[in-house]
């Protein structure tokens, strides 16, 4: 599955893009792999990214806003998502927003912590296995859209850190 995705915006780059991306060999999932994330941070469907090696501030470009649902979150991917990334680390973030008791908050930082996935808003934090997120989600169905042989991610800590 992440293979396949992988390819499938290998392909779309190829063929959309060369431009001014910030590594014309890399997609924005491998990118994020580079600094030690699970693909499945962006959604399917990125077009294109930029990103300058030495400060790690990066733009990565959607079709314009993704909307999904990882159980009882809302996520919503709004383009372009900008922010800084660094090893185990994505600060500074802009464009990535979670609904959570009927508030749209913007996720602001993301860290890698073993094998927890750190997702800030400011005061609170939630924390998620990285395999949770091996897949890349997609647009409006997120990480369960075949209901079948899909896999139910689980989401079921919600730690509060003041
Ligand atoms: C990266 O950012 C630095 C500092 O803002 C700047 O001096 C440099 O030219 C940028 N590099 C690229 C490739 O844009
Ligand atoms: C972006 O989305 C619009 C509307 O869904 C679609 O018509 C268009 O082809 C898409 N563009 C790309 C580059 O995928």
């Amino acid at each position: 599955m992440a293979f396949l995705c992988i390819t499938f915006l290998f392909l779309i780059s190829i063929s959309t893009s060369s431009s001014a991306s910030g590594d014309d060999t890399l997609t924005a999932y491998e990118v994020l792999e580079e600094y030690g994330f699970p693909i499945g941070l962006l959604p399917k469907g990125v077009l294109g990214y930029t990103l300058n090696r030495s400060t790690g501030k990066f733009s990565a470009y959607l079709n314009g806003t993704c909307t999904f649902s990882i159980d009882s979150y809302k996520i919503k991917y709004k383009s372009p998502i900008t922010g800084i990334i660094a090893t185990d680390k994505l600060s500074s973030l802009s464009g990535i927003k979670v609904k959570a008791l009927l508030f749209w908050l913007s996720v602001v930082e993301v860290i890698v912590d073993g094998d927890e996935l750190e997702f800030s808003v400011g005061i609170v934090s939630a924390d998620f296995p990285v395999k949770d997120f091996d897949e890349c989600p997609s647009c409006g169905c997120g990480f369960d859209c075949d209901t079948v042989k899909g896999r139910r991610v689980k989401f079921n800590r919600y730690v509060s850190s003041a």
